[in-house]
């Protein structure tokens, strides 16, 4: 807009309209904020009768599981209840007297089909996330989600093509991989608030590249990581390889535990087979960083570990160190083909002197 055109907007009667503009807003304003001081001082004026109870509805399948999440409020144990969708069989309910961070509940529903929900008292339990999944199925549709606290409720931003978890905290891309039809997107995440949290590693899977379903989550943090170090730690960034014949994938991720031996920061890995779920215990495959006389000066920081097929055919790793002066790339190696053992350590392969 020109200075002449603006000059022309301010002339006195516009302004004058716009004062009484102004004040009209300012009376309505005072208002309103008087009305609601009065609905606070005086909460009797109405009366509301509260049930405590939520329930919400879902369908079982032939092979549902359900991974539910939830902590107690109070003295009294925390209940779920699941009543069998024929009723011919009793209620099941999961309960627990943990206060602090959320606990993991797997429950295999396969058994019966039929509606059903899941009830709980808000006086004594607290649900933070609730899915229900059908292996069969779940790589094609996705899971269902039953219940999400408002806690770790997503703000809506209507469709874009940026990947968004379903609830929570999202941080890193991890084992980004390919098996069978899918690609898998793994990610650093925290599903109970929209902060960075005990790191859990979510995961979705596409066909496409552009249109995602959301996958049970994959890997959860020990529950040391919330009992004795607020939250800070758990299952660090990594990466994926495929095993040999494409029978799975093999991840690689960096365990980030301070007070738990073997160190600090190690890496571990654990096998999928179906592209779904772990199969099995993860293992550690590198509990030290290099030693002094490998490796000069190197900090507790040795994470992140990036598997990739070297030039010889042999599977290679790159890890994340720092050594007072600026960050520091150490390349690993090994003969086995599944990538499951004899990581050794070959030799620095960058150097930065950026935060001497
Ligand atoms: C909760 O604590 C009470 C009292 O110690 C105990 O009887 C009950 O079995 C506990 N419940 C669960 C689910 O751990
Ligand atoms: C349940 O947990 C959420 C955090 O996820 C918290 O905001 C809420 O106050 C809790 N409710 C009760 C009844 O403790
Ligand atoms: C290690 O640290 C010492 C003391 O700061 C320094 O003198 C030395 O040059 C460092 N070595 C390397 C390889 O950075």
């Amino acid at each position: 807009m020109k200075n002449k055109e603006l000059s022309q907007m301010f002339k006195p009667w516009t302004a004058r309209i716009a004062a009484g503009v102004v004040f009209g807003v300012l009376v309505i304003g005072l208002v309103v904020l008087y009305y609601s001081l009065q609905n606070r001082t005086s909460p009797t004026s109405s009366p509301q009768v509260m049930s405590d109870q939520l329930s919400f509805p879902f369908q079982t399948k032939e092979d549902s599981v359900l991974h539910i999440w939830l902590r107690a409020t109070a003295s009294e144990a925390a209940k779920v209840s699941i009543p069998s969708p024929s009723s011919s069989n009793p209620t099941r309910s999961i309960q627990t007297n943990e206060t602090g961070e959320f606990e993991f509940h797997e429950v295999r529903l396969g058994a019966e089909q039929g509606l059903t929900a899941l009830t709980w008292s808000t006086l004594t339990t607290n649900v933070s996330y609730a899915y229900v999944y059908e292996p069969s199925k779940v790589l094609d549709e996705g899971i269902r989600i039953i219940y999400i606290t408002p806690a770790a409720r997503n703000s809506h931003y209507g469709d874009s093509y940026h990947f968004r978890p379903p609830l929570g905290w999202m941080n890193d891309p991890n084992g980004f991989s390919k098996l069978n039809d899918n690609y898998h997107l793994f990610y650093q995440h925290y599903p109970h608030t929209l902060k960075w949290h005990a790191m859990h590693w979510g995961h979705a899977v596409s066909k496409d590249l552009v249109n995602w379903v959301h996958m049970p989550i994959f890997l959860r943090p020990d529950i040391i990581v919330t009992q004795k170090h607020k939250g800070n730690g758990g299952i660090f960034s990594g990466s994926a390889i495929p095993l040999p014949n494409n029978q799975g994938l093999r991840l690689f991720y960096t365990d980030d535990i301070s007070d738990k031996e073997p160190k600090k920061e190690y890496q571990r890995s654990v096998i999928t087979l179906d592209g779904i779920m772990p199969a099995g215990e993860s293992e550690v495959i590198l509990p030290n960083p290099p030693t002094p006389d490998q490796v000069a000066n190197l900090t507790g920081d040795f994470r992140d570990p990036n598997a990739f097929m070297g030039p010889d055919g042999k599977w290679k790793m790159i890890l994340g160190s720092y050594n007072g002066k600026g960050g520091v790339l150490l390349l690993y190696s090994t003969d086995d083909p599944t990538g499951a053992t004899g990581w050794a350590f070959v030799n620095v392969i960058w150097e930065d002197d950026r935060l001497a």
